[in-house]
């Protein structure tokens, strides 16, 4: 495109291409809507391969060999403890700041302290790096502040267990079972990468002026954080709670759709037919209820889900089954997005060491809709 012509404008960009990528594709390879990550199918990833599988696969192009996985893990490790300084700053910000707005300050103060901080924002080795370090610290960030808030000790990460666990334990201060480990690991691999959503997008934009990594997953962590996007985990669990119970489920559900409400976790602006994501996770969700013995929660979504499904043709999206998910793992609602965030990290790496590799500055036009040329008049007579 060239000239001062802008005659084609997609509200939304709808439908534009912005980027060739070769981390996702979520048209499936018979154009079916299915999601794929470097090729693999999300299907076969989540019943198989870890969180940081599926963040190696990301950041370095192949799942990995059984060493490359033992290194991987270990850098990750290592990798895991905060600096003094941002725990420091949790204890002064105050209780009732949303966990996602800290967590945008704590990827801030993270850069300011990565060993790789003067590296020129091209270097592809110590991108890689940063992003391996970001991937563990945010984690850690997110229970830190999680125990500050609630007047909890903290409790350090654990070398004897996964990405997943660890995180749990350093929420809850318990281990979680195999099921509730594996359920969460899977919501995980599933949050990890979606191709140019608008967090991605934000990312490779801020990328896109050379700037740094650091600086790309701040602008990422704010976009996410509205409602429209992974802001939603959070709202759909609200939905459920203002059901409340079983018998409410189909009237509500009625009455929000006559008032014409937006109802969160569902619809897609890809996904027309159904999100991969929300299948796999709904399976998880039904043994976790079961599991617990308390299966409330999947008796007031499934009338819910048929309802919107079918009246509005608005399958759910990842987030509806996720809200559930993590209710049931005893998470607090206000970690709901940060996991999202912790998760997705590994996907916004990708995309900016991608970006940065191949970069070209991103700077779309405007179709111009204000007033016409004019002239100023003085002060007096305006
Ligand atoms: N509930 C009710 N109506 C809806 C919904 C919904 N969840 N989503 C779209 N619509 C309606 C909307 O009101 C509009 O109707 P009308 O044409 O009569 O005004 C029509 O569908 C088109 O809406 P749109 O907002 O222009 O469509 P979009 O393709 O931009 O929507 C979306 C994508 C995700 C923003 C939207 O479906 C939505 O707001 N969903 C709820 C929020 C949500 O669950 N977001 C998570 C997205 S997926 C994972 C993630 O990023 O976290």
């Amino acid at each position: 495109m060239s000239g001062s012509a802008v005659d084609e404008y997609y509200p939304g960009l709808e439908g534009v291409i912005a980027n060739e990528t070769a981390i996702a594709n979520i048209e499936g390879k018979d154009g079916s809507g299915g999601l794929e990550y470097r090729g693999y199918r999300i299907e076969d990833l989540a019943d198989s391969v870890s969180y940081e599988e599926t963040a190696f696969l990301l950041l370095h192009g192949d799942l990995p060999t059984a060493s490359q996985l033992k290194d991987f893990d270990q850098r990750l490790k290592a990798s895991r403890a905060i600096p003094e300084a941002l725990v420091g700053l949790y204890k002064q910000i105050p209780a009732s700041i949303h966990p996602m707005d800290v967590l945008r300050t704590s990827v801030s103060v993270l850069a300011h302290y990565d060993p790789d901080v003067s590296a020129p924002p091209s270097d592809h080795a110590a991108n890689v790096r940063k992003a391996e370090r970001l991937i563990a610290q945010m984690a850690t960030a997110v229970a830190y502040r999680e125990r500050v808030v609630k007047g909890l000790p903290l409790i350090a990460p654990d070398a004897k267990l996964d990405h997943a666990a660890n995180f749990l334990h350093m929420v809850s201060g318990k281990v979680p079972s195999a099921v509730v480990r594996q359920a969460f690991d899977v919501s995980l691999v599933l949050y990890t990468e979606h191709e140019l959503n608008a967090s991605t997008f934000s990312a490779r934009v801020t990328a896109s002026t050379l700037s740094d990594l650091h600086s790309a997953i701040v602008a990422a962590v704010g976009t996410l954080k509205g409602p429209l996007h992974g802001g939603a985990n959070e709202e759909a669990w609200k939905v459920l709670e203002r059901v409340g119970a079983p018998e409410n489920a189909e009237r509500w559900i009625e009455d929000a759709l006559a008032r014409k409400e937006r109802i969160m976790g569902f619809g897609h602006r890809v996904y027309k037919k159904g999100d991969p994501r929300a299948a796999i996770l709904k399976r998880y969700c039904a043994s976790i209820a079961r599991e617990i013995g308390d299966d409330r929660w999947e008796r007031i979504a499934e009338p819910i889900e048929r309802a919107v499904t079918t009246q509005k043709l608005l399958p759910p999206n990842v987030d509806w089954p996720s809200a559930r998910l993590y209710h049931y793992m005893g998470l607090g609602i206000e970690l709901y997005t940060p996991i999202f965030a912790m998760a997705r990290v590994a996907g916004w790496a990708a995309h900016v060491i991608e970006q940065l590799d191949h970069n070209r500055l991103m700077r779309p036009r405007a179709r111009y809709i204000g007033p016409p040329a004019r002239e100023i008049k003085p002060l007096q007579e305006r």
